[in-house]
């Protein structure tokens, strides 16, 4: 996509990933996804909000190019992470006389990680605003949205926030602005779960400062723009509730058709008791599908078959990542079968440490279920639905 203007001397200039489906190596991106990078221009000085991911630099240096700007004054670092500050190297050796405007924490990790010299850079406070003649910057920090250094840039006079990560989605799209706000909210939704989850309490305390700037426009770092500001901010708001739904999420294997039946058996038992249930055959599942439904759900169950006297290598990897998104669960169980022994269910039960749960009956079984297993599952069942009439 070429430069876009967002308003009179802001534009949009940066790049989409159209082929991306992998971040970090371990996040699906099935949408691509964007690396958003903005330029202001005020009456004396010229400003570039964040850069692009390193394999896009040249897209990023094609708009600076198209958009005849010969003088930067002021590279903006909201955050450190690559896919953002890949291209400061290259930014700040085609602009010499260009000056990284940071926070200490962003400052260190830029020395750190991209070699960045200190020199270059000028420290900034939270709440402190940087002219550029006819349009102010204001930067609001915002610890641990994924990462300690994180911050916002508010320009104060066109009330746009640059939100960094902060209400990104990782979708490749060639409009601009958000345009289908029901695709966008659970790419944002993915999004958060994905990366932001684990940070829930702090998030919602930056959404509390939010409420005192009057915010037109959100600009992220990732996806579209927001025109309507309360659209995502009321999804942030909902996600990061203590409120959960009554909603079962359950992760499993079946190597021999044992585990498979019983998430059948619960399954049907958990819908009759009017619970939603999504369950995930993970050999198939995407990660980013299962994060997305531990957003809201009251309770996970766990199901595994016996592997080596452990929990199977793939629920173990599942369990990990749930266990380290720190999702709002209130329930868990597990169950399973084995065919000679083992100690999958210790396995797992010491995984979800982080998990603030009751850990309600588990069902293991040996072999394939029979009868007694069958009338286990529904006491499971049962069990849920009790506690889940308190939610
Ligand atoms: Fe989009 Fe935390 O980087």
């Amino acid at each position: 996509m070429a430069v876009k203007e967002i308003k009179k001397d802001i534009y949009w200039v940066g790049a989409i990933d159209w082929d991306r489906r992998l971040f970090d190596e371990l996040i699906p991106l099935p949408e691509g996804t964007s690396y958003n990078s903005y330029l202001i221009k005020g009456q004396e000085k010229t400003a570039l909000i964040d850069t692009v991911d390193p394999t896009k630099e040249d897209v990023l240096l094609d708009n600076l190019d198209d958009l005849g700007i010969e003088q930067l004054d002021y590279l903006v670092v909201n955050h450190a992470e690559q896919d953002h500050s890949g291209a400061i190297p290259i930014i700040l050796e085609l602009y010499p006389e260009a000056k990284v405007v940071t926070n200490e924490k962003c400052k260190k990790m830029l020395i750190e990680h991209l070699l960045i010299k200190e020199d270059r850079i000028l420290t900034v406070h939270d709440s402190d605003t940087l002219s550029l003649e006819g349009k102010t910057l204001q930067f609001i920090f915002a610890p641990w949205v994924h990462w300690p250094e994180t911050m916002l840039t508010y320009l104060e006079e066109d009330k746009i926030l640059f939100s960094c990560d902060l209400f990104g989605a990782h979708l490749a799209e060639s409009n601009l602005w958000v345009d289908n706000e029901s695709k966008v909210y659970f790419a944002a939704k993915r999004y958060y779960a994905e990366i932001m989850m684990p940070f829930r309490s702090n998030i919602k305390k930056h959404l509390e400062r939010l409420k005192k700037l009057e915010i037109k426009t959100i600009a992220p770092s990732h996806g579209q723009i927001y025109p309507r500001p309360e659209f995502i901010l009321s999804a942030y708001r909902e996600w990061t509730s203590d409120e959960v739904k009554n909603e079962v999420v359950i992760p499993y294997i079946s190597m021999h058709d044992s585990v498979k039946e019983m998430v059948y058996i619960l399954t049907e038992e958990l819908m009759k008791n009017g619970i939603t249930v999504q369950p995930f055959n993970l050999t198939r599942t995407d990660i980013g599908e299962l994060a997305m439904a531990l957003v809201d759900a009251a309770t996970i169950v766990i199901a595994s078959p016996t592997v080596l006297t452990g929990a199977h290598p793939q629920v173990v990897s599942a369990v990990y990542l749930a266990n380290a998104l720190r999702p709002k669960l209130r329930y868990a169980s597990i169950i399973g079968s084995y065919g000679w022994g083992g100690k999958m269910l210790q396995d797992i039960t010491a995984m979800i440490n982080n998990l603030k749960v009751e850990i309600l009956s588990p069902v293991i079984i040996k072999g394939y279920p029979k009868e007694e297993d069958y009338d286990s599952l529904i006491r499971l069942a049962g069990e849920i639905a009790e506690k889940h009439k308190n939610l």
